[in-house]
């Protein structure tokens, strides 16, 4: 199973303001994001992501192209309608994908549930959307945990005026 991380950022790695607002990214991201989920079928997010992202109203992870859309949460009481699923760990959603017969996943945040993957070593590759932002205060790509990961660079690509995108590895 191959997970990617796909986030899009600050310069300084904020993947949203103090308040949770991503008024500095662009929709170019969501743009690379759904490309990405449709590509790879299957996209993998936290719980409070979700809950931010289905208020938007002209486009959130509803009107994204996937087969399997997988939040990640504790809570039972959860209410998803398919292709949504929950799942309790990162583990776990990795088992509800190879359940379904997909073996590759975008893991798109947020920063508490990037960490959690990162910190299992269930992260293969990394693509971050680089804006030309610096954000003092915000959210930032990883919350805090216990891991040191290694990377190898793959690519860069500018893929509009002024957004950079970078890719890496994880080298395990
Ligand atoms: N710029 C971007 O590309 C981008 C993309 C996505 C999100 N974001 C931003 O990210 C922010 C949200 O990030 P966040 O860190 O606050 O929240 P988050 O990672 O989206 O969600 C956190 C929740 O995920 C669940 N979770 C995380 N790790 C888990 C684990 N190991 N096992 C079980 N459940 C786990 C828990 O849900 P329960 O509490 O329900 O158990 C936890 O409260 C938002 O402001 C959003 O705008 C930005």
């Amino acid at each position: 199973m191959k997970i990617t991380l796909f986030m899009a950022m600050s310069l300084n790695g904020m993947i949203a303001g103090k308040d949770g607002n991503e008024d500095f990214l662009s929709e170019t991201n969501w743009k690379s994001f759904g490309e990405l989920a449709k590509q790879y079928g299957c996209f993998i997010t936290g719980r409070k992501s979700y809950e931010l992202v289905q208020k938007w109203p002209d486009y959130n992870y509803s009107t994204i192209d996937a087969k399997l859309k997988i939040i990640v949460s504790k809570n039972e009481n959860l209410e998803l309608e398919a292709p949504f699923v929950r799942a309790n760990s990162p583990k776990d959603a990795i088992q509800k994908a190879i359940a379904e017969n997909i073996s590759s996943a975008i893991l798109v945040g947020g920063s508490s549930n990037n960490s959690s993957f990162l910190a299992e070593n269930l992260v293969d590759e990394v693509i971050l959307n680089i804006e030309p932002a610096i954000i003092g205060k915000g959210i930032s790509v990883f919350a805090e945990g216990e891991f040191e990961r290694r990377l190898s660079f793959i690519e860069a690509t500018r893929i509009a005026d002024d957004i950079l995108q970078v890719k890496y590895k994880v080298i395990k």
